[in-house]
């Protein structure tokens, strides 16, 4: 137990030879500072506290039996307040050193727990309208389907005239529609895109159109300003209302499930005839009647019809040679009926805990 001290000799035997008190504490003191300057690691410290303050071994106990027992009795008080006064100032610089030690170390490491969960990686999710049009892109590309866009801002031309609306036809105020400057306005349907695509390739034609589309409609549960709408078409030269019933029938089956079937409603479009409205057996309640399909077993979700002779013509294509089949729909409906959406503004909210279950 030798360490270095003033006097070079082993403190342990100062100890034991009863040296003078003052000289002793004060030998135990720089003894005491040498050793501290060197403990730099929580483990050297407490090796530090153990040597010099362990109860049995440490070399403060040690100055009972050998100090204080030994010096004389006048001197004894002495003894023991410089022993009281070794005791305090070794407990604290341990303590330091200890504190300085552990600081140092959580300085040279990183604040690492390895335990904890990772940073979350905010990660996108797919929108109900993308999931939805990817769906029925799944279902008309095997048939033969190619798929377009079209253009959001539109002429009167393209969105009413040439799909043969008259031009004081109630749809252009019924479809309440949002013009711009210099007579353009914000298509109010996706069917315009059928006479671009007429106007620019020869049948036979067999296309999926889809984009967003715009309605000066006040926001509610099931309208929304703009919402998004796919429409399918094909021309060729002997198509009839089957294929377009067929296409139709297999569509819905596909999308809402084989159990499904489509009914075919007589109604009126200027760029269809014959027109037809399709309701589908609710994927909800099986027709058994229910909330969503206020209890008619039927849900309506798509137009249809023969392309009016007059929208080919419009497009330059001879209508006694070509005949076509079109249909329309919502995406959003779609989306909402697909996974059970209850309000169309949902979709538009940009709200996390919405999207985030659409992953
Ligand atoms: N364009 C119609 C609308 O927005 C939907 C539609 C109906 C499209 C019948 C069609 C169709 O292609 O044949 O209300």
């Amino acid at each position: 137990m030798s360490i270095e001290h003033k006097t070079g000799r082993p403190i342990d035997e100062l100890i034991r030879d009863g040296e003078d008190p003052e000289l002793l504490y004060a030998e135990l003191r720089s003894a005491f500072e040498q050793e501290r300057g060197k403990a730099s690691t929580p483990q050297q410290g407490q090796a530090l506290r153990d040597r010099w303050l362990g109860r049995r071994s440490g070399l403060l106990s040690a100055t009972n039996d050998h100090w204080l027992k030994a010096a004389p009795r006048e001197l004894k008080p002495v003894v023991g307040k410089l022993q009281n006064l070794l005791r305090r100032e070794i407990e604290a610089a341990v303590e330091a050193a200890a504190r300085a030690a552990v600081e140092e170390q959580a300085q040279a490491e990183p604040d690492l727990d390895a335990t904890l969960p990772g940073p979350e990686r905010a990660c996108g999710a797919i929108h109900p309208v993308r999931l939805a049009l990817e769906e029925v892109l799944d279902i008309f590309r095997p048939l033969g389907y190619s798929v377009a866009e079209g253009p959001e801002i539109e002429t009167f031309f393209y969105n009413f005239e040439a799909l043969n609306f008259p031009p004081d036809h109630p749809a252009v105020d019924e479809m309440d529609t949002l013009f711009l400057n210099d007579g353009a306005l914000l298509r109010t349907h996706t069917s315009p895109c059928q006479i671009r695509i007429m106007e620019s390739k020869r049948p036979p034609l067999r296309y999926v159109v889809h984009g967003k589309v715009y309605r000066n409609d006040t926001p509610d549960a099931t309208h929304s300003p703009m919402f998004h709408q796919l429409e399918m078409f094909a021309v060729d030269e002997s198509i009839t209302f089957g294929d377009l019933k067929g296409t139709l029938e297999h569509f819905v089956r596909c999308f809402f499930g084989p159990q499904t079937q489509a009914r075919f409603r007589p109604s009126f479009f200027p760029f269809t005839e014959p027109s037809a409205e399709v309701d589908i057996t609710c994927p909800f309640c099986s027709r058994s009647g229910c909330r969503i399909c206020k209890q008619t077993g039927f849900i309506e979700v798509l137009g249809c019809g023969m392309i009016d002779p007059n929208v080919l013509r419009n497009a330059g294509l001879d209508p006694q040679r070509y005949q076509g089949f079109a249909a329309g729909f919502g995406l959003d409906r779609f989306a909402m009926l697909k996974y059970n959406i209850d309000d169309i503004l949902l979709m538009y909210q940009g709200d996390a805990r919405f999207l985030r279950q659409f992953r």
